[in-house]
């Protein structure tokens, strides 16, 4: 695992933006896997600034979100669909974008048809991740094994009411999610995870140093040959 520090979340962004910059750069076609929550919106804002002035160009690219909510409808200001199209998607010009979708009428199909989609794009070459209170990747919550394809998971007590601050009220966050699973991710040729504030410390150590186990999902990424961790000074400070 290759850590970067970074003095705060700009520099954070910045680092990011330019690692994905980099990646578009030298290979026009990348299929990137993209990630919503709150860390990755400056690193949106940082690539859609360098598209506009035409630092980087996404018209090969496809991108693979991570996640969605389910059900929810895509027009619903919470899905990820519209996190996506508002924070990037509808700035720049990537070819061709996926998400899970929240509103399909088969769960299982729809996990399904989407983990044959990343696999008939050639595979990811970089997937961007955040990082959840609980060590989640993705919306793979701790389990006492590590889901390898996408599927429908529960979500975590702990995620709900992490992730009400999106919401309205508490009751108002869906129960369950789409995610890609840990294999899925894995086979990305690179990763790049990013976690800021003081909050994700603790997980970010157990992440990096501690024991690998499902019930810390973020643990298996030791094991990834390509990962690189940028932190700000907050959520690395106990590195
Ligand atoms: C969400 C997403 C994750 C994200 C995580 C952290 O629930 N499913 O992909 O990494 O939570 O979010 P934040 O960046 O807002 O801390």
């Amino acid at each position: 695992m290759k850590i970067i520090k970074e003095a705060n979340y700009e520099a954070l962004s910045k680092k990011s933006a330019e690692i994905i910059r980099a990646q578009v750069s030298e290979n026009p076609a990348s299929v990137l896997g993209l990630a919503t929550g709150s860390t990755p919106t400056g690193t949106y804002e940082e690539l859609v600034r360098m598209y506009k002035q035409g630092a980087v160009d996404f018209a090969k690219v496809s991108a693979f979100n991570l996640d969605e909510y389910f059900p929810i409808k895509k027009s619903s200001d919470q899905s990820y669909d519209y996190f996506m199209k508002q924070q990037f998607f509808r700035h720049v010009n990537v070819a061709k974008t996926f998400i899970p979708n929240g509103e399909a009428p088969d769960y299982a199909a729809e996990c399904e048809n989407y983990e044959k989609q990343v696999a008939e794009s050639g595979g990811i070459d970089l997937q961007l991740l955040g990082i959840g209170n609980n060590g989640h990747i993705g919306f793979n919550e701790p389990n006492d094994y590590f889901p390898a394809a996408t599927h429908y998971v529960m979500l975590d007590e702990s995620t709900i009411k992490a992730n009400a601050r999106f919401f309205a009220n508490e009751s108002d966050v869906p129960r369950h999610a789409i995610t890609m699973g840990i294999r899925t991710i894995f086979k990305a040729k690179k990763i790049l995870l990013l976690a800021s504030g003081a909050g994700k410390a603790e997980i970010v150590k157990q992440m990096v140093s501690g024991k690998i186990t499902p019930q810390n999902p973020s643990s298996i990424l030791q094991l990834h040959p390509d990962v690189t961790i940028i932190v700000d000074n907050d959520a690395g400070r106990l590195l």
